[in-house]
């Protein structure tokens, strides 16, 4: 048979016997997340669930994969593809496989196992640790020469209990899927999950939806009760056994692209200035805000437009500004609608309202910021809460929902007001009217 070239094989280890310290400190960095894993969620070491938190950030899954990258480089960890082929070496790691199955799987008899394992149409892959110790692997079906030939038939998966959930099944479901496509050609993947491992699959990519022609698949793999099919697409052409190195190269030139347009990545130092006294700052005094794209053209933008109160033709000076926002908000108040806005929403009298809305606010919280004179420095930021109040009452209660028409009516004078004073039109004046 054709062998396609692999990443380089480690060095052949003589025992399974007592690790050396490296080994040591990995297997022990295992345990500590697998425990950590288990005392999270506080769950069994038999059957791991998902955590219950947001999905792991990439970070989490690439030092977990390159951690076990460079124990493959180093000979520690070594992904084999095995058969029963009569020979002895084949033989010892299938039946250390034999052994994490029935440990892992204690509602399979071990028979069956056995029997499957030993089958010749069965190819598993082991993750070996230390040349000879068999901690995980996956053992598939293959149907050369029938109408099923691209399909393989997961029987078996597992990884040894104390080292769950730190990242070996997905560099084992990695290696098979690789071994799988360059060994037996195969190109599509079906099993049986059993429930409690259907999360597990599904991060590997396994699907509940069988895209393969039935006429590819029924009738060849083996029914099982109270396990869910699952399938996954064999990609022709993805280093599945490479994954950090081509995700850490992605990254890369993604972030140098990022770089090149923007300086978010550069931090300056906090000022000392207020600390030490000082007053107004100038903006182009700021370390990074000219490097950021500020401007004293673009700071004096305001300058491009005129304010219409109290029969005069203001500039938008902030004192200008201060009045005008002012004058706006006392008439929102003053609406015939403004009872529900006047005020912050009791979660005594709401008690789920701040389960749904995390950033509220209020006619109240508005004249706190206005009087602090240092808050609303544009006209944007305080149209941008008055925005959010109303949002927040359509979010909470639903468009149709009178307190909505209600804070809708005061809406749509606020910008009558704005469209009515700010000359020659809001366009000019760089303000943006959200939509509802
Ligand atoms: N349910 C839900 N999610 C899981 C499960 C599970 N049972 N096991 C692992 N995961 C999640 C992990 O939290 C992790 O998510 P993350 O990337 O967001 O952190 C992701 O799947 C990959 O986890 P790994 O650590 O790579 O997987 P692990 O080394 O634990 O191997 C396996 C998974 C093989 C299911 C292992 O937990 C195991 O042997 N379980 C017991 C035996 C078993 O149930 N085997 C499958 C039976 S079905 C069949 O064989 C066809």
């Amino acid at each position: 048979m054709q062998v396609a070239p692999l990443p380089p094989p480690p060095p052949p280890q003589q025992s399974a016997g007592p690790a050396d310290g490296n080994a040591q400190a990995s297997v022990d960095a295992d345990a500590a997340e697998h425990a950590q894993q288990q005392q999270g969620e506080g769950r069994t070491a038999a059957v791991p669930t998902a955590p219950a938190t947001a999905p792991l950030q990439d970070n989490t899954y690439m030092s977990r994969e390159k951690r076990h990258t460079e124990r493959e480089r180093s000979g520690e960890l070594t992904a084999k593809y095995v058969k029963n082929d009569g020979s002895i070496e084949n033989g010892r790691l299938l039946t250390g496989l034999k052994n994490v199955f029935s440990k892992c799987l204690p509602n399979m008899p071990k028979e069956y196992i056995c029997r499957l394992i030993f089958e010749r149409r069965h190819k598993s892959v082991v993750i070996v640790r230390n040349g000879s110790q068999v901690i995980g692997g996956i053992t598939y079906r293959t149907f050369p020469n029938t109408p099923a030939a691209r399909l393989g038939e997961i029987a078996f998966c597992a990884v040894a209990q104390t080292l769950q959930v730190t990242g070996y099944g997905t560099r084992l479901m990695n290696w098979t899927k690789h071994y799988a496509r360059q060994m037996d050609g195969l190109e599509y993947f079906l099993t049986y999950a059993d429930n409690n491992a259907v999360g597990y699959f599904s991060k590997q990519s396994f699907t509940k939806t069988v895209s393969l022609e039935k006429d590819k698949w029924y009738g060849f793999i083996k029914d099982y009760d109270g396990g869910t099919l699952m399938e996954c697409r064999i990609h022709p052409t993805l280093p599945y056994a490479g994954f950090p190195e081509m995700l850490a190269k992605q990254r890369a030139a993604l972030e140098g692209e990022v770089k090149r347009y923007t300086t978010g990545h550069v931090v300056h130092p906090g000022l000392p200035h207020w600390k030490q006294g000082g007053g107004p700052l100038p903006i182009q005094d700021i370390p990074g805000a000219v490097e950021a794209g500020w401007s004293h053209a673009a700071g004096m933008m305001y300058k491009q437009y005129s304010i219409a109160m109290n029969n005069q033709i203001l500039d938008p000076t902030q004192d200008n500004l201060h009045d005008f926002m002012t004058m706006l908000l006392k008439k929102a108040q003053k609406h015939a609608d403004a009872g529900p806005f006047l005020h912050a929403v009791s979660a005594a009298d709401v008690p789920d309202y701040y389960s749904v809305i995390i950033d509220p606010m209020d006619l109240h919280t508005m004249e706190e910021r206005l009087l602090s004179r240092r808050y609303y420095i544009t006209l944007n930021m305080f149209a941008a809460d008055f925005y959010k109040m109303v949002k927040n009452c359509q979010l909470y209660n639903g468009a149709q929902n009178p307190y909505f028409l209600a804070s809708k009516r005061i809406y749509d004078m606020f910008w009558a007001v704005m469209r009515s004073s700010i000359l020659p039109n809001l366009e000019a004046a760089g303000i943006v009217e959200p939509k509802l």
